[in-house]
């Protein structure tokens, strides 16, 4: 959960407080915060407005992937061990419905999810779901080639980026995804129920979660919406989620996808991992391990240690306003461009005094 940044908070603020005064929300308003959040998203994948779908959730994302995407009878889909829940019930469901099964990647005694993804991707897999990065274990799944390999057996990739999304480059361009979602509430520094779904060209006909009347062709003449239609508005916005033109919260991730922008991903992504590889090897000298730097995402460092990690850890460095969280046996330590040097010297300065206590 990232900390919202104060111009987003004020964005929200004032988007909420319109709501006092609705008659100024006109019907121009449902269509412009949407369209300045749907550009801005794109932009940061490098994509058109017209592919980005306005989500609650990852979930609502991936629940679309799974409504879209065609599978047979005895065909596979592929998940990583420790996957995040969002991207894994899905999947177990439809597998469940179709007769297909789950194939999931064994954690890679190598730490390299790249090349274990690519060993199981065989003929029978028909939908590689996946992360960018693996959230229990910071390791980096490297997309292009991983997309070029789905392209060659004919597997589609449905993505889900929010572990990622903000804090390491991505482009659809080069990673080609069929779908792809990401909640802004982490790396994207938005606030929560909001997320964006990429959907891409040969999808965007498909069904969507929910039938409603936003998302329809004659939507922007409110006078006329009793006039049912069948027709859909361009592109992926027949995916958008109902009151997907969320005053308040919209205006917030687009503040925040902006600074982003301005700040540079590469940017960020740069910082973080110049903390976090200073933090790595600080933390190897008191037992603690994380995998080799060049097969990590850069923002994120999970930490693990042989004799396991102390109980109560992440309430003690809390007590000392040290802030990380324990997913799985790993210590998920993510920091960002409000992090400094003196915050890694106190982290380790912590899990010194603990470790030796
Ligand atoms: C990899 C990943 N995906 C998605 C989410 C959030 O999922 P949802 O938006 O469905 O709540 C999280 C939250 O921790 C996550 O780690």
């Amino acid at each position: 959960m990232s900390p919202l940044m104060r111009s987003a908070v004020e964005a929200g603020y004032e988007g909420l407080a319109r709501k006092a005064h609705p008659w100024e929300i006109t019907p121009q308003k449902f269509f412009t915060g949407s369209d300045e959040f749907r550009a801005t998203a794109a932009q940061l994948i490098d994509t058109s407005p017209d592919c980005v779908a306005i989500v609650s959730s990852a979930s609502y994302g991936v629940a679309t992937a799974a409504l879209n995407l065609p599978i047979r009878k005895g065909q596979s889909i592929l998940v990583l061990e420790e996957q995040f829940p969002s991207n894994y019930y899905p999947w177990q469901r439809m597998s469940d419905d179709k007769g297909a099964s789950l194939k999931v990647v064994p954690w890679p005694e190598d730490e390299d999810w790249t090349a274990a993804v690519l060993r199981s991707l065989t003929e029978d897999v028909a939908i590689a779901a996946l992360p960018n990065v693996h959230w229990t274990s910071g390791g980096k799944l490297d997309l292009v080639r991983i997309g070029e390999a789905c392209r060659e057996i004919g597997a589609a990739l449905a993505l889900d980026v929010t572990q990622s999304l903000g804090a390491l480059p991505f482009n659809v361009r080069d990673v080609q995804p069929d779908f792809m979602v990401a909640a802004n509430y982490k790396w994207l520094l938005g606030p929560y129920t909001t997320g964006i779904l990429y959907v891409a060209p040969k999808w965007q006909g498909g069904r969507s979660l929910e039938e409603n009347w936003i998302t329809r062709a004659n939507a922007h003449d409110f006078a006329s919406l009793i006039l049912y239609t069948k027709d859909f508005d361009e592109g992926a916005r027949r995916f958008d989620m109902g009151e997907r033109s969320n005053f308040a919260l919209l205006p917030a991730a687009t503040r925040a996808m902006k600074q982003l922008l301005e700040w540079g991903v590469t940017e960020i992504s740069e910082t973080s991992g110049a903390l976090n590889r200073r933090l790595a090897s600080e933390a190897a000298e008191i037992g603690f391990t994380s995998p080799p730097e060049n097969l990590r995402a850069p923002h994120y460092l999970c930490l693990r240690r042989k004799a396991g990690i102390p109980t109560g850890l992440p309430e003690i460095l809390a007590r000392q306003k040290v802030f990380v969280s324990v997913r799985g046996s790993s210590v998920r330590v993510t920091p960002h461009v409000y992090n400094s040097a003196q915050d890694a010297d106190r982290l380790i300065g912590c899990l010194r005094q603990m470790v030796s206590a």
